[in-house]
């Protein structure tokens, strides 16, 4: 890998994925974007992940996507390019995803974001979809998911004049799930994923494929799915173990069968 390092066992149970293309403030190319999307398909395979984490750096989660990579490009060479194929495995990814989020979130940057399941973000976060400014809109998702995450009227005003929000403004809106200084917003992640790696990973993922449902669906076929899910967890060891535990009043130990 070039453009990122992984950790499996960043915590226990927990890796974590770091962007690191500094200088370019971790601008998405696509070698970058491909090399996430691999080192999902082998955490995704590897029992001891429960939970990963995606991070960049203190100044620069992603500045966008690789503005000098795509300039010349045609419409005809996107299209060929078929980058898209990379963010739907990254969506596609069966164990929750928290992205860790300092510094700049911008365009496919925000969009990696609002691609992961939850957002821990640090008080310097700033996130925007300021592709209008260069000519171009969202193309990952930003139209679509920072809409459902933080309403019309912000999400147009945002993409239509390409204007960041502050991490205070982000949380306020419902588009990340805390704010903390500086210092402490990869620790912060890291809590948060260590909660959710105690739980049992085969609920986690049934849990997320049905909060993930709500986004795709009406509501009487997403409650439909929901129950699906609902009886199958009674279908695993872990959903014995977890009540056995409530009733023995011991903390349960969940092995992801
Ligand atoms: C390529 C980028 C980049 C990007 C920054 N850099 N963003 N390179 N693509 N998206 C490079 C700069 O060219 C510069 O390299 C170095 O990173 C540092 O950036 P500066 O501009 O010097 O830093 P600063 O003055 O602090 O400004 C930071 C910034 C600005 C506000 C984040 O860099 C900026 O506006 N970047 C572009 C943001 C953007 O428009 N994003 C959307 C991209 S389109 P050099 O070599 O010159 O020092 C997109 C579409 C997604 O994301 C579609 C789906 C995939």
């Amino acid at each position: 890998m070039e453009f990122i390092l992984v950790t499996p066992q960043a915590r226990p149970g927990v890796a974590l994925i770091q962007l690191n293309r500094p200088k370019e403030l971790n601008a998405l190319n696509l070698q970058l974007m491909g090399e996430i999307r691999d080192a999902l398909k082998e955490l995704d395979e590897d029992e001891a992940v429960r939970v990963v984490v995606v991070t960049g750096n203190e100044r620069a989660f992603a500045a966008g996507a690789d503005i000098k990579q795509m300039a010349g490009k045609t419409a005809i060479d996107m299209l060929i390019t078929d980058q898209f194929s990379t963010w739907d495995a990254i969506r596609k990814f069966k164990k929750p995803l928290i992205a860790a989020v300092s510094g700049f979130a911008l365009g496919g940057g925000c969009e990696l974001t609002m691609t992961c399941d939850m957002i821990v973000a640090s008080e310097t976060a700033q996130f925007g979809q300021p592709e209008i400014r260069i000519g171009t809109m969202p193309g990952a998702g930003g139209t679509q998911r920072l809409t459902r995450a933080v309403g019309k009227a912000r999400a147009m005003e945002m993409v239509l004049t390409g204007e960041f929000i502050s991490a205070h403004e982000a949380l306020a809106a419902g588009l990340v799930n805390r704010v903390v200084p500086v210092g402490q917003y990869l620790e912060e992640a890291y809590r948060l994923a260590a909660k959710i790696a105690a739980m049992s990973p085969v609920v986690a993922r049934l849990a997320k494929e049905s909060v993930n449902r709500a986004f795709e669906t009406h509501l009487d076929e997403g409650l439909h799915f929901e129950r699906k899910n609902f009886y199958l967890t009674f279908a695993s060891e872990d959903q014995k173990e977890g009540m056995a535990a409530f009733v023995e009043k011991r903390k349960p130990a969940f092995k992801g069968r």
